[in-house]
C-alpha cells in the first residue's frame, strides 16, 4: 500500500447504489486485509463476483516450496550459490514458478516464463513481490493493467485476480511470496502516512495502474478459468463472466511497480549498514537493493562490506549487474544464501582491494529473514557446490 487512490467510477459514498444504464445494479467487492480492519479496496463490478459455474481442485499451478531432507545434506551451515540460468525457459508464470528458498514467513521462487498467464490467478497464500531481472509486460489486474520491464519491483496483492502477458518473448523474475504482506516498511512513513523526506523513495517513483479495464460499456473478454492458491493448494474456478469486468475502485489495496533505479541510495563517511539499502518489508524479512553509488567519504574508508556475523539473519542476494565489490566469480543471476550461526564477508582480497574505491557500479536484490532460509531440492540441483570453499585462502595439507 502506498496511498489511496480513485479510478473509474464510484457512487459519491460507499455501499449505496449505482447502475449501469441497462438499470443493472453495479456489484460492490470490499477487499479487505487483517480482517475488516488492515487496509482495503472498494472494487465496483458489473456482474456479481460470487458466480462460478465448477469448483474443483486444480491439476495447474506451480510446483510449492518443500525443503530438501537433512539427509541430502542441506542442514550444514554453508555458504551456497544457486545459479538462476541454469533454468530453462518455459512455460508461463503460474505454472513456471521454480522455490528455491524458504520459511514460515517467505517463500522465494524463480520464474524464466515464455508465455502469457492463460488463465487467471490469485494467490491466497501471501502477496508477491517481483522484481523482473529481464523482460517486460502488462500485468493485468482487477484494478488496471500495469506495464512492467526490467528492474521494476512489481507488487500484487494477496488474492488479487491477475494474469501476466508478456511483451517480450522471455522474462526472468524473482518473487517473494510473502505469507505476512509486504510493503513500505512502516518507519519510512510520518504520522500521516506520507512517505517521509527521508525515505529512499517519493510517491511519484510509484506506477499504478491508469484507468480500470472494463468501462460501463465494455466489459473485455478474457479467459474465463480463476486458478486459486490457498493453503499450498490450487483450486479451479469456471467462471460466468470475465472476472476483470471492474469499472471503477477506491482505496488502498492496487497492484504497483516500482523502478530499482529510482530507489536513491545513501552514503556516509564510513561504511554503513545493509539497512540502509532497506526497500520493502514484511514480518520476518527485509528486502533491499544495491544500487550503482558513490561510495564512503572518509579518506582512509574501505568501501567493501565489513566481515559479520549478522547472528539473527540469513542473507540471500540476487546479483544483477555490474561488478558486486565483496564477491569474486558471481554473476547476474547468480543468488548467493549465507546462513546465520557462521560469518560471512568479503572474499579474500576484496576487502583490501577496495580501499581507494569512489564508485560502485553493483545492482543486486538481497534479503534478509530472521528465520533460517530452508532450500529446496531445485536450488540443490542448481547448487554452484564449491562456492563455500572459495573463501580459502590456504590448500589444505596432505
Ligand atoms: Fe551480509
Amino acid at each position: 500500500m502506498i496511498d489511496r487512490m480513485t479510478l473509474g467510477l464510484t457512487p459519491s459514498k460507499p455501499h449505496t447504489v449505482m447502475r449501469h444504464a441497462s438499470g443493472d445494479i453495479l456489484h460492490e467487492e470490499m477487499f479487505t486485509r487483517g480482517g475488516f480492519s488492515g487496509a482495503f479496496s472498494y472494487y465496483y463490478h458489473r456482474y456479481p463476483i460470487t458466480a462460478a459455474l465448477e469448483v474443483s481442485a486444480s491439476t495447474r499451478g506451480h510446483a510449492v516450496a518443500q525443503a530438501v531432507s537433512p539427509a541430502e545434506g542441506t542442514a550444514v551451515l554453508k555458504r551456497r550459490l544457486y545459479d538462476t540460468n541454469a533454468l530453462a525457459p518455459s512455460g508461463m508464470p503460474l505454472e513456471c514458478r521454480v522455490p528455491l528458498l524458504f520459511n514460515r514467513d517467505v517463500s522465494i521462487y524463480f520464474a524464466c516464463p515464455t508465455q502469457s498467464d492463460d488463465v487467471y490467478f490469485a494467490n491466497g497464500d501471501g502477496d508477491e513481490l517481483w522484481y523482473v531481472q529481464e523482460g517486460a509486460a502488462r500485468l493485468e489486474t482487477s484494478c488496471g493493467v500495469l506495464s512492467v520491464a526490467t528492474g521494476d519491483y512489481v507488487w500484487v496483492p494477496r488474492s488479487l485476480i491477475h494474469r501476466w502477458h508478456l511483451t517480450t518473448p522471455s522474462m526472468r523474475m524473482l518473487c517473494f511470496e510473502a505469507h505476512g504482506g509486504a510493503c513500505v516498511p512502516a518507519d519510512f512513513r510520518n504520522p500521516v502516512g506520507q512517505l517521509k523526506l527521508d525515505a529512499p523513495y517519493t510517491h511519484r517513483d510509484f506506477v499504478r495502474p491508469e484507468a480500470p479495464i472494463a468501462t460501463m460499456d465494455h466489459v473485455p473478454d478474457g479467459p474465463r478459468e480463476l486458478i486459486v492458491k490457498k493453503s499450498g493448494g490450487f483450486t479451479r474456478l469456471v467462471l460466468e463472466k470475465p472476472p476483470l469486468d471492474v469499472v471503477g475502485w477506491d482505496g488502498f489495496v492496487y497492484p504497483w511497480a516500482f523502478s530499482i533505479h529510482k530507489f536513491q541510495p545513501k552514503t556516509g563517511l564510513i561504511h554503513l549498514p545493509p539497512t540502509i539499502h532497506g526497500t520493502f518489508a514484511g514480518p520476518g524479512f527485509l528486502v533491499c537493493s544495491f544500487v550503482p553509488r558513490v561510495t564512503d567519504t572518509h579518506p582512509q574508508a574501505i568501501p567493501c562490506p565489513y566481515p559479520h556475523s549478522s547472528v539473527d539473519c540469513d542473507e540471500a542476494i540476487l546479483y544483477l549487474k555490474g561488478n558486486f565489490t565483496s564477491r569474486r566469480g558471481v554473476g547476474p543471476g547468480a543468488i548467493s544464501l549465507h546462513p546465520a550461526g557462521i560469518a560471512h564477508g568479503p572474499h579474500p582480497g576484496a576487502y583490501e582491494a577496495s580501499v581507494g574505491a569512489t564508485r560502485t557500479d553493483e545492482l543486486a536484490v538481497m534479503v534478509d529473514t530472521y528465520l533460517p532460509l530452508q532450500p529446496t531440492a531445485y536450488a540443490a540441483g542448481i547448487e554452484n557446490v564449491g562456492y563455500h570453499d572459495s573463501w580459502r585462502t590456504a590448500t589444505p595439507a596432505g
